[in-house]
């Protein structure tokens, strides 16, 4: 058998792009590791995936968070991200007013407010890690807000979100890991659930109450699949957001000229942003099967076969963007794909925009500068995501 590349090995992890340019260039849809997946590299062909659920299915993903070594349900398997059609058409539709543009404006303020203090705190420390100190706690404390869990919980939301994903990607020899991992899963429906019973008591202005009262008015929507949501929630809007902050967060310490312009003009902060979510993709792949034998990209795929879609590769593609490795932010033309497309396109997508946004601006406003402490990065490593791990610097006050 010819060796297979493992997409999560560090020399691939660590930069993936010079990789994906060849499969691109050599083997478009071709079989990688873990699992012997097909990853799609080419953009033409990630749209052709997203654009067909009838021929690419979402379900195959429960399999890689559903391992049968995992005695209980993983509640991220009642979810909308892992359905098809009609089940994902009935249940996306009772969310998508909550987080549309104008749903999540109302949160505006609440957010600028939590990004002035973490920066005015991470002023008062001076020499921080980023990530910790900024690109988890805000998206944290945001999404607390909005599930309507308590304030004191956000520490636990990452342990939560690895422990959703982590379960199927342990390996069988970390037994103590996995008992953790069980633990953590416990400790989030706990939590999920009690704010489910408080809010059926007591209805609130959070995401819990809108999708009580969608159910109250007639929304169809079993107990595990408005777990799956609010869980999904945490998952799709945590590791991600977390990954896009660090990433803002690295680009304007390593670019003291991106940093002046913005600095200068800051109406091109929500195109810095667009640029780093293309040039780096924080959610750097999707996961499908296909339903039946069907060709893509010239190669013949069998039925069943799991597919990686690789929005990661596909976001710089050559054919695609002018100059696709080059950080430009006065790009124009296609739209990335880094919230996906299709019936899945990310409910998110307005409010992670906005998270990142203010994060932007107000550390503009407050900082002269930022400096990164010298060295390479270290990547986290998770089933989809990918961002800094940890992102040591120090800020200068304006
Ligand atoms: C779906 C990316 C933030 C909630 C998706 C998909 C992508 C994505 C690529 C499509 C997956 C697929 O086709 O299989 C991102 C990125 C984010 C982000 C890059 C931040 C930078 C958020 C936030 C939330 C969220 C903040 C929650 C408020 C969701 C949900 C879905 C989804 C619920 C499933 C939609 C469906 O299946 O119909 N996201 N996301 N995401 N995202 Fe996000």
């Amino acid at each position: 058998m010819t060796h297979r590349p493992h997409v999560y090995a560090p020399e691939i992890w660590n930069n993936p792009h010079p990789f994906y340019a060849a499969l691109r260039r050599e083997a478009p849809v071709s079989q990688v590791e873990p699992g012997g997946m097909w990853a799609v590299t080419r953009y033409e062909d990630v749209l052709y995936v997203l654009k067909n659920p009838q021929l690419f299915s979402s379900e195959g993903f429960r399999s890689a968070v559903q391992p049968a070594w995992l005695e209980q349900r993983n509640p991220v398997i009642d979810s909308i991200l892992m359905m098809d059609p009609p089940t994902h058409t009935r249940l996306r539709s009772l969310i998508t007013r909550t987080f549309s543009a104008p749903g999540v404006a109302r949160l505006e303020s609440s957010i600028r407010a939590s990004a002035e203090s973490i920066v005015a705190d991470m002023l008062a420390r001076r020499r921080v890690d980023f990530v910790e100190s900024m690109a988890l706690a805000l998206p944290s404390r945001a999404m607390g807000a909005l599930l309507g869990l308590d304030a004191s919980l956000a520490p636990r939301f990452k342990s939560w979100a690895d422990a959703v994903t982590g379960v199927g990607i342990i390996p069988a020899e970390a037994t103590e890991r996995r008992a953790e991992l069980v633990a953590f899963l416990d400790d989030m429906k706990h939590h999920l659930t009690g704010v489910l019973e408080l809010r059926q008591r007591e209805p609130g202005n959070d995401v819990v109450s809108d999708l009580l009262q969608a159910r109250a008015q007639g929304g169809v929507m079993s107990d595990d699949e408005l777990m799956g949501f609010l869980v999904l929630l945490l998952v799709a809007g945590l590791e991600t957001t977390y990954d896009l902050l660090g990433l803002c967060g690295l680009t304007l310490a390593d670019n003291p000229d991106i940093w002046a312009r913005l600095k200068k003009d800051r109406t091109l902060v929500p195109k810095f942003i667009e640029e780093v979510l293309r040039f780096e993709s924080p959610s750097q792949s999707t996961i499908r099967t296909t339903t039946q034998e069907t060709e893509l990209g010239g190669v013949k795929l069998p039925k069943g076969a799991t597919v990686l879609v690789q929005f990661v590769s596909a976001n710089r593609d050559e054919s695609v963007y002018r100059d696709a490795h080059r950080f430009d932010m006065d790009r124009t033309g296609v739209p990335s794909l880094a919230f996906g497309q299709g019936i899945h396109f990310c409910v998110g997508a307005p409010l992670a925009r906005l998270e990142a946004r203010l994060a932007v601006e107000v550390l503009l406003e407050r900082c002269d500068r930022l400096v990164r402490e010298p060295g390479p990065v270290t990547w986290n490593v998770a089933v989809t995501t990918r961002g800094p791990a940890v992102l040591p610097m120090e800020l200068h006050p304006a």
